[in-house]
């Protein structure tokens, strides 16, 4: 791959305007308090925009007028592009028909169907509008099922009191009946899910998020959890609909009792789903679970759009592609650089790290990459792993490379420094 050979970009014009915007933000909308930003809080000095005003395919303009590849992808939301021309006239064509129509809707029962057909394992669904929304669902599902308690837990599960990542502002005990385990730590969860025993509802977990599954290690824990008479949970928000149209389940050869999907299900609209099986999955109507805006059929009108897209597979087939070709260069960016920084994560939801011996090289080396590939034009997450998207061009990997490449030179000029 010819590094050099990228076209030259608009000069980047720096992120005066996005600033001013934050600036106003944080009188006003407490979601900025004390943060400036969900990227720029990685840095000391922020340099990441804030404010976007439009986003296209593979594509994103911030409020001063630079130009990104974008690999945050609406948080992973954005599978095939943004403003997908197949979703927007399917969402377009919804709103036409008045949205919140009281009664449920064709797309609504359309996508309940579609749903079945192609996600494994889904005899019903009940549908939702966030990733939140689904993991609580299904986790009170087992609950109301099993009549049991007990829940463990592995990885990023949403904001809800049960899992919260923050325990500021939860009364004490909110999440008393609920424990993390350490991932691909087969026996510590055997030993574990022992000692707990018959009061073990579910273990809820996301398939992987950085480090792959061991080899049978989601099978194991399916296993090991059924035996309790408990249920396994699948929370494929992240991954459903991306690394392929049947999520993890399919990649990684495993069945889940109860799957909660969202982000890529939409293309970027706000849509969620618990799917699993029937004898579960009717529990629904024991349980409170209900909202306003469950029935509004514009998300639903995406989804269908979407998942009508991607279950051909050809969608997932590009993104491991697409993958596979910005590993490659980085790893010979990074070779090419002699730097100690190397490719991780499944090639759908790429990242990388840097390994020099020191932590605070680390940072120094990051926040030189991050503020270089920038300014060449990537959006890039500092502290989360990437996505890919089906509107992304061989080229645009290639200029991605070629920015990641003076992002390592930069990073390698920062560390002598030192
Ligand atoms: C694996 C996983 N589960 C749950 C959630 C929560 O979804 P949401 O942010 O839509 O509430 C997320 C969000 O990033 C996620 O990545």
């Amino acid at each position: 791959m010819d590094l050099i050979s990228r076209q030259p970009t608009v000069e980047w014009a720096g992120v005066t305007d996005s600033r001013r915007m934050l600036a106003r933000a944080e009188r006003v909308d407490a979601g900025f308090t004390g943060r400036p930003g969900v990227l720029g809080r990685d840095f000391a000095e922020p340099v990441y925009p804030v404010f976007a005003r439009r986003a296209r395919g593979a594509r994103v303009w911030d409020v001063d007028g630079n130009e990104y590849l974008d690999f945050i992808l609406g948080f992973g939301s954005v599978v095939l592009g943004h403003a997908d021309p197949r979703v927007e006239s399917a969402v377009k064509s919804e709103l036409a028909d008045g949205l919140a129509r009281s009664l449920h809707t064709p797309t609504q029962l359309r996508l309940a169907e579609l749903l079945v057909e192609t996600a494994p394992g889904a005899e019903m669904v009940s549908l939702h509008r966030t990733g939140s929304d689904a993991t609580a669902v299904a986790v009170r599902l087992a609950r109301a099922a099993t009549g049991r308690a007990h829940v463990l837990r592995w990885g990023y599960n949403g904001w809800h009191e049960w899992c919260a990542p923050r325990t500021n502002g939860l009364v004490p005990g909110a999440a008393d009946h609920v424990e993390t385990f350490v991932y691909n730590d087969i026996a510590g969860l055997r030993r574990r899910v022992a000692e707990i025993g018959d009061a073990l509802a579910c273990v809820v977990m996301m398939p992987y998020e950085i480090e792959e599954p061991a080899p049978g290690y989601l099978a194991a824990v399916a296993e090991l959890t059924r035996s309790r008479g408990a249920l396994f949970i699948l929370d494929e928000v992240r991954s459903g609909f991306r690394i392929a149209p049947g999520g993890a389940q399919e990649h990684f050869g495993v069945r889940a009792d109860l799957v909660a999907y969202s982000k890529a299900m939409g293309n970027g609209y706000a849509v969620s789903a618990v799917a699993g099986r029937r004898d579960i999955m009717v529990h629904s109507r024991r349980i409170s679970s209900s909202s306003t805006f469950y029935r509004s059929s514009d998300a639903m009108a995406a989804a269908v759009a979407t998942i009508d897209v991607v279950r051909t597979g050809e969608t997932s087939a590009v993104l491991w592609e697409l993958g596979r070709r910005l590993q490659a260069g980085i790893a010979a960016a990074a070779a090419d650089c002699r730097i100690p920084a190397r490719p991780i994560g499944l090639a759908p939801t790429p990242w990388l790290e840097f390994h020099y011996e020191d932590d605070g090289i680390n940072q120094v080396a990051s926040q030189a990459f991050y503020a270089t590939t920038l300014r060449e034009g990537l959006l890039l997450h500092p502290s989360h792993h990437w996505f890919v998207c089906e509107a992304m061009r061989e080229r645009d990997i290639d200029q991605a490379v070629a920015a990641i490449h003076a992002g390592f030179s930069a990073a390698a000029a920062a560390v002598r420094q030192l």
